[in-house]
């Protein structure tokens, strides 16, 4: 698996291009401890979908859900996730159905709700390089 150490324009860069190169449907995890990057480049790979409708509110929420020219596009977060029983209240069988982008923070908590084929994402700190993160993808 390729491995580089990216400041945080360089993320969100590589984020851009990323998303522009993916095609619909297609699952994203992203795997890292807090602060390691991974909302930022969730941004950076929603953002190259195009002209994206905030459809849920900015304030903390599981899922939040966009549009795009290519299809609907979920941002999901697990950090709160207590059980992966609750991924039924949060929609996840429509969000399965619904052929889109799903991006998702802190996959490990849905255990094995997650579909097979996943794109798996890893941020991780660079000791003593606080402005710079390693991504492995
Ligand atoms: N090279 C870098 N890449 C990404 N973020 C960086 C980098 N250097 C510094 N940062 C900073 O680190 C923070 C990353 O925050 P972000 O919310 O993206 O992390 P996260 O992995 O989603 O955390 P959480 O688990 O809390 O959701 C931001 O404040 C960002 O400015
Ligand atoms: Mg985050």
């Amino acid at each position: 698996m390729p491995v580089a150490e990216f400041t945080e324009a360089e993320l969100v860069r590589w984020g851009e291009e990323f998303g522009r190169s993916l095609t619909f449907p297609t699952w994203v995890t992203l795997r890292g401890d807090l602060g390691a990057g991974k909302t930022t480049l969730v941004r950076a790979i929603a953002r190259a979908q195009g002209m994206l409708e905030p459809v849920t509110s900015p304030t903390y929420s599981v899922v939040r859900e966009y549009y795009s020219p290519r299809g609907r596009v979920f941002h999901l977060d697990l950090y709160r996730l207590e059980d992966p029983e609750q991924l039924h209240q949060l929609g996840w069988e429509e969000i399965r159905r619904a052929k889109g982008l799903v991006l998702v923070e802190w996959p490990d908590l849905a255990a094995d709700a997650l579909p097979g084929d996943v794109v798996a994402l890893a941020l991780e700190h660079v000791p003593d390089r606080p402005d710079v993160r390693r991504l492995t993808w």
